[in-house]
């Protein structure tokens, strides 16, 4: 147990540590992939002297990471990424396993930025954030802290776009590695956790049917696959908005309806935005919705269901059972909102399945030390996951899967690289 960690710690309370180890034994036992990586950090060290910050929705998979990195050599600073995402018996055994946390379960919004900034004051040599706050943090209020930032991962789609565009304008200070864009994270976090996961907290919530409901997914990416796929094995008729003609044309081809939002909100019984873009769902749908809709969003912020529009009209608000607000409208209908619009996965769930962040964290830490020992090399930019370590993955995935697969001759090899044999 680390002295350092117990002291400078800020967490809601050290005396739920018991609840917490047993969540991490659990994912621990479940992430096969991750467990291989820890033992090749335990014998290389790659971090040895290192200090490590992480930015992640503080549950039992992402406290196992962050043992994994500190099984590296690191000294390892864990915050949240969203305030209601953070469990609070999580981050009491991360304390006692010598993890210095700065998150607590649903914090006032200015002492949740607060959190991070602490988490920064460390003055780490690398990164893992998930979202961007860290990196943007460190690019604007606190330039002061960047100085030994080598680089770092970002974990989510919403995150990689932020970086792009910082790096577009020239503005990034170190390189990050895009794990989102590596084929073992979005094929499976984004597809089948978000689909599965989405699901699991909306049902535990509501405790309502979703069979013969119609529910809208907003957003056909990754993540919005997962969740009409789930939502149709639910037996729900499925209904796709888009603002993209492909993925509009994909979502036909998978057998759902597709239609504009405003068409859409007039049928709707559950609603999932699933965009990372913002007021996709707002004043004019909530107009034409009907009594009793249900509202969650499974993008990176809250910001996809426009919250304040609701409230204009709206004459209360009120908590009618754990993680749902009903908004009881002017003209007598009442919406009910999950999770204040949060992740509903995680904000009222507990995230992906572990089996699924076994790949996601696997990438996360060996991209890591891939920046590490790049950085140089990399430059100040966003690189991708390179293809080695997103194919080592999964090779180890099937491994643990006791599934073998087929490998290439040299006569089939040769064929597939010429362009002269028939
Ligand atoms: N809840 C989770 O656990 C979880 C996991 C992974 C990613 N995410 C987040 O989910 C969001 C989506 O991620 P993704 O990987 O699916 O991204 P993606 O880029 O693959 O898909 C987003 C889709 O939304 C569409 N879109 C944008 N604006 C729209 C609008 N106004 N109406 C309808 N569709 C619109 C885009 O055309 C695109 O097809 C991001 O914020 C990401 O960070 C959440």
């Amino acid at each position: 147990m680390s002295s350092k960690a117990i002291q400078n710690s800020i967490i809601a309370d050290p005396k739920l540590a018991p609840e917490g180890h047993l969540k991490i034994d659990w994912v621990e036992a479940h992430m096969p992939v991750l467990n291989r990586v820890r033992k090749q950090f335990e014998a290389e060290q790659p971090f040895k002297g290192l200090k490590v910050t992480i930015s992640l929705h503080l549950e039992a998979k992402t406290a196992y990471l962050a043992k994994v990195v500190q099984a590296g050599g690191a000294e390892v600073t864990i915050t949240g990424s969203n305030p209601l995402s953070t469990q609070d018996d999580v981050c009491a055994a991360l304390v006692e396993d010598g993890v210095t946390v700065y998150a607590k379960y649903n914090p006032e919004p200015e002492e949740y930025k607060a959190l991070l900034i602490k988490a920064l004051e460390t003055k780490p040599d690398l990164i893992i954030d998930d979202g961007g706050d860290l990196v943007t943090i460190l690019h604007s209020e606190r330039t002061d802290l960047l100085e030994n930032v080598r680089g770092g991962a970002e974990e989510t789609t919403t995150g990689i776009l932020r970086l792009k565009a910082m790096d577009k304008e020239g503005q990034l200070k170190f390189p990050m590695v895009a794990v989102n864009d590596a084929y073992c994270k979005y094929l499976f976090d984004n597809r089948y956790g978000t689909g599965q996961s989405v699901w699991d907290g909306i049902n535990r919530t509501t405790n309502l049917v979703v069979a013969g409901k119609t529910v809208v997914v907003v957003g056909y990416g990754w993540c919005g696959k997962g969740v009409a796929m789930r939502a149709k094995g639910l037996g729900a008729n499925v209904v796709v908005t888009e603002v993209d003609a492909i993925k509009a044309v994909e979502a036909v081809m998978d057998g759902f309806q597709v239609m504009p939002m405003l068409e859409a909100a007039k049928i709707g019984d559950f609603f999932i935005t699933v965009t990372g873009n913002r007021d996709v769902i707002r004043g004019e749908h909530y107009d034409v919705m009907k009594d009793g809709a249900i509202l969650s969003n499974a993008g990176h912020f809250d910001v996809e269901v426009n919250k304040p529009e609701l409230a204009e009209r709206s004459v209360s608000v009120r908590t009618v059972r754990r993680n749902i607000e009903e908004y009881h409208l002017k003209d007598g209908r009442k919406m009910y909102l999950l999770a204040e619009g949060r992740l509903v996965n995680l904000a009222a769930g507990d995230g992906h399945p572990a089996e699924i962040m076994d790949m996601t964290f696997a990438l996360q830490a060996l991209s890591l030390k891939y920046v590490n020992d790049r950085y140089k090399e990399i430059g100040k930019t966003v690189v991708n996951v390179p293809y080695e370590l997103d194919e080592q993955v999964a090779r180890f995935k099937l491994e643990s899967l006791g599934v073998s697969i087929d490998a290439l001759s040299d006569e089939q090899r040769a064929y597939l690289d010429s362009w002269q044999e028939h």
